[in-house]
C-alpha cells in the first residue's frame, strides 16, 4: 500500500522532515488537527496529508482536544458533499471550532449591569446568532436583507474608491527601508473597504480592525486584548455602537451599506440583539483578515516561487488567475462546523446525530484527488478558480467577489509602480486554528536607480 508517509516530502528542511515524521509517528488516533500550535509552524500540513491518506473521516476525543470531541473532514469530496447539504449537516448555532464558551462571553455583550439571573441564564441558553450560524428560513432572511451591499452594481461603485485608496497606500511606502507590509498595505486597505462597506467614519477605520481582532482572537498577553474583562469590553462597545448605528440610520435614507441595508431590511426589526450582533461581527470579521491575510500571502508565495513572480510580471493578465491561486493556497479561513442532524454515514463510518463535524477547507485545498500538485503555488494552474476557501452551498462566502476585487486592484496598482518587493526573513504567522494569517511581515521595496 501506498502511505502519504511513503510518498517523497520534497523541499523540507531537516526540521520540517523531523517535524513530519514526529506527525506520522503520533497514535492516529491522538490527532488534534486543530491544535492551534501547528498553524504558525506550518506542521498542520502532514497533520492533514496524513489524515487524508489513512483516516479521512476523524474523531478527535474529549480528551485528546482542547475543542472538545468533533470529527474533521479532511478530503474534497466530502467537504463539499457536507457543505451542499444543509438539511443533514446544520449549521444552527455554530461557526467555529470553538472553545466551550463561558457564561460571562454570551452575557456580558448584552449585559448594561442590570439583567437578572434568570435573563443572563436564557441568554446564555440561546448564545449568539448570525446568517452564518443560522438554517433556512432564518439564514435566507438574514443573508438577503445585506446582500446587496456587496452585489455586482455597489461593487461597481467600490471599485473607484477601492483602486484611489490602494494608488495611495501604496504611494505612501517607504522606498529602500524595512517596513511591515501587514500594517501598511494589507491592514489598511482592508480597513478603508469596511468602514466604507459600514459607511463608518475613515478616520475610525483602524477601531473595525481592533474589534475584529479582539472578536478572532482569545485574551492573552501579546493578543489584542490582554485580558478576558478586556475582550469583553471591546465586544461590548463593537455591540453598542452597531446598535446605535442601527438606530441612527433607522431615520435616514436608505443607502446600501450594511448597516443601512440592515436598518431598512423589512425584517431586521424582528432580529433580536444576539442576532444583530451576530450578523455585524460576521460582516465585520468576514471582510478583514480573511482578505488581508491573502493580500499578505500573494506578496509573500510570489516572493518563495521566483518562477511564478516572474510569469505574473512578464503577463499582467495572470492577475486574476494569481488572486484565486492565493486564495487556494493561503485559504484564509482553515475550516468550518456543522452539526450532523441524523445519523450520517461518511467514508465508511457513521457520525452519530448531534455530533460536531469540521469543515476542514484548509485540508481539501491540498487534496491530490481534485487538485494536481496541490502543495505547489502555480499562479496559471487550470480551473484555478476551482477551491474551496469560500465554502459552497447557501453558506457559501457573500464577499467573495469583493475579496477579488481587492485583491487584484491592489496588485494591478503594484505592478504598475513596484518591479520588485523583497520579504525579508519569515513573516510572522497567526497562532489560530481558524483564522490563517500573518501577524507581520517585513519587506523592502528596492530603491530604482
Ligand atoms: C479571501 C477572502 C475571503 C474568504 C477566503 C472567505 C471565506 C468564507 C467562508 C469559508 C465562508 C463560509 C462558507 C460556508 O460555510 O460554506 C464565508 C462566509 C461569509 N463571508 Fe467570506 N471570505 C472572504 C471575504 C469576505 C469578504 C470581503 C466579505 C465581505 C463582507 C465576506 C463576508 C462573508 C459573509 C457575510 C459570510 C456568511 C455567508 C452566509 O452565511 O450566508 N467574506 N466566507
Amino acid at each position: 500500500m501506498t502511505t502519504a508517509m511513503s510518498r517523497p516530502a520534497t523541499d523540507l528542511s531537516p526540521e520540517q522532515a523531523e517535524a513530519r515524521e514526529r506527525i506520522y509517528a503520533a497514535p492516529l488516533e491522538s490527532l488534534d488537527p486543530a491544535n492551534p500550535d501547528r498553524f504558525p509552524t506550518g506542521e498542520w500540513q502532514w497533520v492533514f496529508e496524513r489524515l487524508r491518506a489513512e483516516d479521512p473521516v476523524h474523531l478527535t476525543d474529549e480528551k485528546d482536544s482542547e475543542f472538545g470531541r468533533y470529527w474533521s473532514l479532511t478530503r474534497w469530496e466530502d467537504i463539499q458533499a457536507a457543505d451542499t447539504n444543509h438539511e443533514l449537516f446544520s449549521a444552527d448555532g455554530v461557526i467555529t471550532l470553538a472553545r466551550p464558551q463561558t457564561a460571562q462571553q454570551t452575557t456580558s455583550v448584552f449585559d448594561d449591569g442590570t439583567m437578572t439571573e434568570e435573563e443572563k441564564r436564557r441568554r446564555q441558553e440561546a448564545g449568539i446568532r448570525s446568517l452564518l450560524s443560522m438554517d433556512p428560513p432564518d439564514h435566507d432572511i438574514h443573508r438577503g436583507a445585506v446582500a446587496e451591499g456587496v452585489a455586482p452594481a455597489s461593487l461597481a461603485l467600490l471599485e473607484p474608491l477601492i483602486r484611489e485608496r490602494a494608488g495611495a497606500i501604496l504611494d505612501s511606502l517607504p522606498i529602500g527601508e524595512e517596513f511591515d507590509w501587514v500594517d501598511k498595505v494589507s491592514i489598511e486597505l482592508t480597513a478603508m473597504t469596511l468602514a466604507t462597506l459600514f459607511d463608518y467614519p475613515q478616520e475610525k477605520r483602524r477601531q473595525l480592525t481592533y474589534w475584529s481582532d479582539v472578536l478572532t482572537t482569545p485574551a492573552g498577553p501579546g493578543q489584542p486584548a490582554e485580558t478576558e474583562e478586556e475582550r469583553m469590553k471591546a465586544m461590548r462597545d463593537f455591540y453598542l455602537t452597531m446598535s446605535e448605528l442601527v438606530q441612527r440610520r433607522r431615520g435616514e435614507e436608505p443607502r446600501v451599506d450594511f448597516v443601512s441595508l440592515m436598518a431598512h431590511s423589512p425584517h431586521s426589526v424582528n432580529f433580536s440583539e444576539p442576532e444583530l450582533f451576530g450578523d455585524c461581527v460576521v460582516l465585520l470579521v468576514g471582510g478583514n483578515d480573511t482578505t488581508r491575510n491573502t493580500i499578505t500571502g500573494s506578496v509573500y508565495f510570489l516572493s518563495k516561487n521566483p518562477e511564478e513572480n516572474s510569469k505574473l510580471r512578464a503577463n499582467p493578465a495572470l492577475v486574476p488567475s494569481m488572486v484565486s491561486e492565493t486564495i487556494r493556497y493561503q485559504t484564509p479561513l482553515t475550516h468550518m462546523t456543522r452539526r450532523t442532524t441524523r445519523d450520517v454515514e461518511v467514508g465508511g463510518k457513521v457520525i452519530p446525530k448531534g455530533d460536531r463535524v469540521v469543515l476542514w477547507y484548509v485540508s481539501g485545498n491540498r487534496d491530490d484527488a481534485k487538485v494536481e500538485n496541490p502543495d505547489s503555488y502555480v499562479i496559471d494552474r487550470k480551473n484555478v478558480r476551482r477551491h474551496l476557501s469560500f465554502g459552497f452551498g447557501i453558506h457559501r462566502c457573500l464577499g467573495n467577489k469583493l475579496a477579488e476585487l481587492q485583491l487584484r486592484i491592489i496588485w494591478e496598482e503594484m505592478l504598475a509602480r513596484f518591479p520588485e518587493i523583497t520579504v525579508v526573513g519569515e513573516p510572522k504567522r497567526s497562532h489560530n486554528h481558524f483564522i490563517k494569517g500573518y501577524e507581520s511581515m517585513t519587506v523592502v521595496i528596492p530603491r530604482r536607480n
